[in-house]
């Protein structure tokens, strides 16, 4: 079986974690060995103490992308999703696992109003308040992808029907590797 990896990046709340787990267990339904790399997560083991500088970003970014492109070339399809606000870090991590597996990437294309509204930690309305700098959207980059597989638009869909959509989009790119 060989690997892939599907590459989550959009703004804090726009839906990524809640969609890569719904697409993790589609595929894990299908026999599918799958790996999930969280940003939220990762941060508290594989990049604990970095913080959110461009350089912290970036080399979280670079972490993930290294051991996404290993698993996936052991045969594992990688689930990430991570804001992943640079161009050039993603474009760094697709060459790395496009030496050896496909690699989608899916922007989770929410606008920030919307995400603001959801603001399921209330960080947005922290960064407002001062209380937090230089937060994804709001006074820190987000570099929009014009490199994307997939923009997927979640306004007015269901967790499960962005799932459903990315799911498809990956038996176009990656027939033998979602196959039932
Ligand atoms: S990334 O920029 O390095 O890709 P990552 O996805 O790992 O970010 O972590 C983002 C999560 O960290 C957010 O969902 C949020 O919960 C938290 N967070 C804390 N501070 C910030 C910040 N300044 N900007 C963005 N996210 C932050």
């Amino acid at each position: 079986m060989s690997g892939f990896v599907v590459w989550f990046t959009g703004l804090s709340a726009a839906g990524k974690s809640t969609i890569a787990g719904l697409v993790a267990q589609e595929l894990e339904a299908r026999g599918v060995l799958v790996d999930r790399l969280d940003g939220d997560i990762v941060r508290t083991h594989l990049s604990k103490g970095l913080g959110f500088s461009k350089e912290d970003r970036d080399t979280n970014i670079e972490r993930i992308g290294w051991v996404a492109s290993r698993l996936a070339r052991a045969g594992a399809a990688v689930v990430v999703s991570a804001i992943s606000p640079y161009d050039e870090a993603r474009r760094k991590a697709r060459a790395l696992v496009e030496e050896h597996s496909p690699f989608v990437l899916v922007h989770v294309a929410t606008s920030i109003e919307e995400c603001e509204r959801r603001d399921p930690k209330g960080l947005y309305a922290m960064a407002h308040a001062g209380e937090i700098h230089g937060f994804t959207g709001i006074d820190d980059p987000y570099e929009e992808p014009r490199d994307a597989e997939l923009t997927l638009h979640t306004e007015g869909r269901t967790p499960e029907e962005s799932a459903a959509i990315v799911v498809a989009r990956l038996e176009e790119l990656a027939p033998d590797e979602v196959a039932a």
